[in-house]
């Protein structure tokens, strides 16, 4: 029974798709539906997935990209022995657009996740996007979902999610011949309900999330299969997130669950510099913010035993922009590091924190040139 509701709804999806002239009537019906019509309660959305009007598709195949496609389907068709379902080929993107104070429709960076896409895809062997391509697709489903960016002022954003699979059948291991990349969107909250609140988390020796010279790099979805055992046993233990330290010495700190690690220490922003962690766009702005802002900056490695120095340490990602860490408490040694107060952030992420999201929402100037303003 339950196999007869899955299979209707699956194929009845593939064949809206395949319905000449339904989805160019879903489009021009959008053009009439607003943002207030959504009926969204904005202030109190979660950082979790919603319906939204279209997603778009691109198909490499016979050495080629083809046409972006517009789709109303929630649904892949994949072919059971597709080489993503089996190998792990899948990388995806995380970046977000911003209603902002005058209106306007932002897009974070989008440049910098076209170019983590490109490396992501070369990591594990699929054919990458070319960047422009990328941009057009980020530009055309955030455009078509237009009513869905969250007014301004309501702390919620679009979080855009761009992700490739490799499509073709294989029993071999092998890189598939023919890839997919998907973009779909979704209205978020702010990360974190309670505010820009400072967190626990913890670190263990038991857990890597990547190997050494492995894939902690790009952003493949096997990383984070990798990492969701530790994770759940960071929540259960009651705190946030897992911070890994680096997997050839266990002497580092490397990644904060997925985000970055940064800390503030003498007016210096110091963040690690590992192979096998992910380059983050919003770490990379926040050193660019910090040096603006006449805060020194240093990317090296971050022994454990330089914990008790810092005055303030975070987390930072697009989900949250920073996380502020009040405790890291080391399960396997029992000791513990606290930084600046359990209540409110620390004054240097404080001021970094509201810089960005300041740009990001159009109230202060992008002197960087790093909002791409759609015209809608
Ligand atoms: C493992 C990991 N590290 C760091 C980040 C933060 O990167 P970004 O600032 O580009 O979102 C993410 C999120 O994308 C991540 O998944």
């Amino acid at each position: 029974m339950v196999i007869n509701v899955l299979k209707t709804d699956y194929l009845t999806n593939l064949i809206y798709n395949k319905t000449p002239g339904r989805l160019s009537s879903l489009l021009a019906a959008k053009t009439t539906l607003t943002m207030a019509e959504n009926n969204i309660d904005w202030g109190s959305l979660s950082f979790s997935y919603m319906k939204t009007d279209f997603n778009v598709r691109c198909t490499f195949t016979n050495g080629k990209w083809g046409p972006i496609e517009v789709s109303d389907s929630e649904y892949v068709p994949l072919h059971i022995a597709a080489s993503c379902l089996h190998y792990g080929q899948e990388s995806f993107e995380g970046l977000k657009a911003f209603r902002g104070k005058d209106g306007k429709v932002r897009i974070f960076r989008p440049i910098e996740n076209a170019k983590r896409f490109i490396r992501s895809a070369e990591g594990i062997g699929m054919e990458p996007m070319p960047e422009e391509l990328f941009l057009e697709m980020v530009r055309k489903v955030v455009e078509l979902n237009e009513r869905f960016v969250p007014p301004y002022g309501t702390g919620a954003s679009l979080y855009i999610r761009p992700f490739q699979i490799g499509i073709t059948p294989l029993v071999g291991v092998k890189p598939a011949t023919d890839y997919m990349v998907i973009m779909l969107v979704t209205p978020v909250g702010p990360y974190f309900k309670s505010g820009f609140k400072p967190c626990k988390v913890c670190m263990s020796r038991d857990h890597d999330r990547v190997a050494p010279k492995g894939t902690g790099s790009i952003k493949v979805g096997g990383n984070y299969a990798a990492s969701l055992v530790a994770g759940e046993r960071a929540h259960n233990l009651g705190y946030s997130v897992m911070l890994y330290l680096d997997p050839k010495e266990k002497k580092y700190i490397d990644e904060c669950g997925a985000a970055n690690f940064f800390a503030i220490k003498d007016n210096t922003y110091i963040t690690p510099a590992s192979e096998s962690i992910l380059p983050s766009i919003t770490n990379m702005s926040l050193r660019q913010i910090a040096e603006d802002l006449g805060v020194k900056v240093e990317a090296r490695p971050i022994a454990i035993e330089e914990l008790p120095t810092f005055e303030e340490a975070s987390a930072c990602g697009t989900a949250a922009v920073c996380s502020p860490i009040h405790l890291i408490d080391d399960l396997d040694t029992g000791k513990s590091y606290t930084f600046g107060s359990p209540d409110e952030a620390g004054p240097v992420t404080t001021k970094l924190y509201n810089q960005l999201r300041a740009i990001q929402n159009g109230e202060v100037e992008d002197i960087h040139g790093w909002c791409e303003i759609l015209d809608i």
